[in-house]
Parts: structure tokens; C-alpha cells; sequence
């Protein structure tokens, strides 16, 4: 089939790469004409585990194609995916205007019949928008179509390939035939397409994402309980998990949740429910729980030196928002950074990933460690922010002679409390006991 993909964030991206990848002709566009060239060579702009192997070989054996030039990118294309920027605009709703600017100027290059799809988080309603701006700059047959997508960053690959499930909402018999077609091969391991309506659609993505931070917030709450009862979060999240209708996942108790999607995704359905009289309890708690617990570890730090870091020095391990990705948006780290600062302190930090990407927005106000053991030397206590694999299993002598003080917050639980008593650590971690 011949696509188009509107858009070359990590979303658009993905999506183009993996649709190229099981024989579909894509031409993705993206009106930065450095990106379109830099791809062009076969360079990916954003780090993604596995992303670069299948948008070489794509490009290699001519199916994924990349251009500055709208026109020339839907001509042929039966399927135009959309996978444009939503920032929440002043008052917290989606911007559109990026997507509503795409659908007109696509409605005004179309000459046959063609499906657009919405890939970008878009607020309830706004295939109804898209359909009426494109309604009134074309004479030609469309549908739109809102195909939520549910990638995780780090593993989104896997995610696109193999997913839980598609969600297709369209009331089009043409398009639902098409958009089934096309992701046929994604789902023969049984996973389902289900087909629904625009508006259900485009709620499911939110709810979705805002049901995931629900869970979050709540274990991040009974850690903070089990901080004051003297329980550990570690037990009570394995002994509630493994009931089926709980689950295992995402039950972790940590430094609040960050990106791209979760904060913003949050926010904007809280601000739609307003929007529509609805009183969204749940979800104003959720953000409310978010914002204390981006605070926990910092208090922790204060607490511990008695109010005063000026001048002490503190190695932070990992800045990314989680593992496996450089992406530093809402990243609980860039918090911590912000006091540790305010307050007097040094910061040294390492990352795999994500240095750059902080440094271009915090300068040398912190220094960039090499290593992991690097980012040690003579500090009075190790932060840890962000569960790399390679944080998991340290070199805990090491550890020792370089840091100052042995003392280390843990914002990620990544350490048996009993390897800690035996290394004879100060260990403060989340919704654990502390090691003294
Ligand atoms: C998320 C959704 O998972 C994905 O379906 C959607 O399409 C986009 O948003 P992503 O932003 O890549 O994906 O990150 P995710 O792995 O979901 O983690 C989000 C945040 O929650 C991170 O800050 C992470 O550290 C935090 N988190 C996750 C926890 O604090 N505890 C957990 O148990 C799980």
C-alpha cells in the first residue's frame, strides 16, 4: 500500500519505519528540509533501540522515502497518517493547530479519495474538526480516522510491530477495510483491532494513559504511607500485583511520572472533562500527587544534611525520564537539578543517553561525568533518578572509595535493602525502610 506519514517526531517516525518494514511503499514529510536531508542519509534524529537497523534496511531496499514537499508525498499515497505536535497550549488544552493546519493543506492538494488518520493525541472532537476544515478546501472524498498510538518510548519498536492492541475509530466502511488491511500483519499473533467510533477513539488514548497514571500515583501514595507505618512498598506492590485483575505492571513506586505523554496526556483530559462540566476528581489527585512526589527525593537530601547543601557535592545517576531513551521532557531529574541548584549544591551527573540533551538546557551549571564511577568522585552522596540496567548492579567497593560520604538516595529502588546493611550504606530509597 502507499502511505504517507505527516510528520517525523518520534511518533511519526516509528510509525513510518515500521509500516515500510512489512512492504508498504512511505513517504514520510516534515517541513525541516536539515532533518528531511540528514535522513535522507540514512541518519535517525532520535535515539530508539532498534529504530535504526529497520529504517536502513527500509531505506536501503527503497520502500521508506523522505521529503519537505507535502504535495509530492500524498500524490500517490491511499493512507495520509498525521503525527503532528498537540502541546498543551496556554490553559492546558491540546493545541491543534498544527494538525488542522496539515488537514487543510493536504484537503487542498487531494485528488482522489484518501483516508487521513490521526496519530497525534488529539482531544475528543477533533476528527468532527478535521472532517469540517477539510470539508471546506475540497470537493474530493475522505475519511478521517482516529488511530490512537500506544508506543513506549525505549521499546517502541517492539510496541508498533507486535502491539496489545490497534484501535481504529471510524465510522467509514472504506477506511475501516483499508486501515484493517494495513495492520493485518501487526496483529497475527491474535492481538486485537477494535474498531469503534472517532470520539471513543480518540478517549481511549487518554484514558489509556491516564489510567496508567492513576496507578502510578497511587503506589507512589501507599509508598509515601509506607514510609510512615513502616511497611515496604517492594511487598506490598508483589502482593497486590499478582492478582490478575491488578496486575504486575507499573505498580512501581518512584520520583512521579514523567515524559512526553503522561503529564501532558493527564492534563489535557482534566481539562477537557472542565470543559464539558465534568468535575474529573481522580485525575486533579493524580496530577496534585505528581507534583509532591517529584519533591520526595530532594526533602530526603535536605532532611538527611539538615536543611543546609550549600556547597555540598551530589552525584546524580541517570537524567533521562526513564531507561532506554535520551528523552529528557518532564524528567523528574531536571526538578532535582533545578533545587539541588537553588539551594547551593554541585551537582555531577551521568547519563548513557540523555547528557546532551541536558546540557543544551542546563549549560555547565552541573558537570557531565564519563562514567558512572566518574560521577562520584568526592561527593557527599549519590542520587539515583533513573533505572538504567547498568545502575543495577555496581561496583559497590568502587562506589565506596570514590564517594565522600557513604550515602546514597535511591529514587528508583534499585537495591536490596540487605546488600545495603551488608555494604554498610546509608540508604534512603522510596516507601522503604531507611538503611542508617
Ligand atoms: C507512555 C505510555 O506507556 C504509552 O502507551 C503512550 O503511548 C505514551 O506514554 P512513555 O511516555 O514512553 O509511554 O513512558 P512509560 O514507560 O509509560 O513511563 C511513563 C512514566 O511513568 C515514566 O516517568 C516512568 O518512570 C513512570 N513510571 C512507569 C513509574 O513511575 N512507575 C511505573 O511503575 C511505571
Amino acid at each position: 500500500m502507499k502511505i504517507a506519514v505527516v510528520g517525523t517526531g518520534y511518533v511519526g517516525l516509528v510509525t513510518g519505519t515500521c509500516l515500510a518494514e512489512t512492504g508498504n511503499q512511505v513517504t514520510c514529510v516534515d517541513i525541516n528540509e536539515k532533518k528531511v536531508e540528514m535522513m535522507k542519509n540514512g541518519k535517525v534524529p532520535i535515539y530508539e533501540p532498534g529504530l535504526e537497523l529497520l529504517f536502513n534496511r527500509n531505506i536501503n531496499q527503497g520502500r521508506l522515502h523522505f521529503t519537505s514537499n507535502l504535495a509530492e508525498a500524498i500524490e500517490e499515497a491511499k493512507i495520509i497518517f498525521m503525527a503532528l505536535p498537540t502541546p498543551p497550549g496556554g490553559d492546558g488544552a491540546a493545541d491543534l493547530s498544527y494538525v488542522l493546519g496539515a488537514a487543510k493543506d493536504i484537503a487542498k492538494l487531494m485528488k482522489e479519495y484518501k483516508v487521513i488518520v490521526t496519530k497525534s493525541t488529539v482531544p475528543v472532537g477533533t476528527a468532527d474538526k478535521v472532517t469540517a476544515i477539510m470539508k471546506e478546501n475540497t470537493n474530493q472524498e475522505f475519511a478521517v480516522v482516529s488511530n490512537p498510538e500506544f508506543l513506549r518510548e525505549g521499546v517502541a519498536v517492539d510496541d508498533f510491530m507486535k502491539p496489545d492492541r490497534v484501535v481504529i475509530g471510524t465510522t467509514d466502511e472504506r477506511a475501516r477495510k483499508l486501515l484493517g488491511e494495513l495492520y493485518g500483519p501487526y496483529v497475527r499473533q491474535g492481538n486485537p483491532i477494535v474498531f469503534m467510533d472517532e470520539r471513543s477513539s480518540e478517549l481511549t488514548k487518554y484514558a489509556a494513559n491516564s489510567f496508567l497514571a492513576t496507578k502510578i500515583s497511587f503506589m507512589n501514595e501507599i509508598a509515601n504511607l509506607c514510609e510512615l507505618v513502616g511497611a515496604d512498598v517492594d511487598m506490598v506492590r508483589r502482593g497486590i500485583g499478582s492478582d490478575d485483575r491488578i496486575g504486575k505492571r507499573f505498580l512501581f513506586a518512584g520520583i512521579g511520572y514523567g515524559g512526553s505523554c503522561f503529564p501532558k496526556d493527564v492534563q489535557a483530559l482534566a481539562k477537557s472533562s472542565e470543559e464539558n462540566k465534568y468535575d474529573f476528581k481522580i485525575l486533579n489527585a493524580v496530577m496534585d500527587v505528581n507534583e509532591i512526589q517529584k519533591k520526595v527525593l530532594v526533602e530526603k537530601v535536605k532532611k538527611y544534611f539538615k536543611g543546609d547543601i550549600k556547597g555540598k557535592r551530589f552525584a546524580m545517576w541517570g537524567l533521562a525520564f526513564k531507561p532506554e531513551t535520551d528523552d529528557i521532557r518532564e524528567a523528574p531529574a531536571l526538578y532535582i537539578i533545578d533545587e539541588l541548584l537553588a539551594a547551593g549544591a554541585q551537582i555531577s551527573a551521568f547519563d548513557p543517553e540523555a547528557a546532551n540533551n541536558v546540557k543544551a538546557l542546563v549549560g555547565d551549571k552541573i558537570t557531565y561525568a564519563k562514567d558512572q564511577y566518574d560521577a562520584l568522585k568526592d561527593a557527599d552522596a549519590l542520587l539515583i533518578v533513573t533505572e538504567w540496567s547498568l545502575f543495577r548492579t555496581p561496583d559497590f567497593t568502587q562506589v565506596e572509595e570514590l564517594l565522600k560520604n557513604k550515602v546514597i538516595f535511591d529514587g528508583r529502588n534499585l537495591y536490596d535493602l540487605q546488600k545495603m546493611i551488608d555494604c554498610g550504606f546509608y540508604y534512603n530509597s522510596i516507601g522503604r525502610k531507611v538503611i542508617a
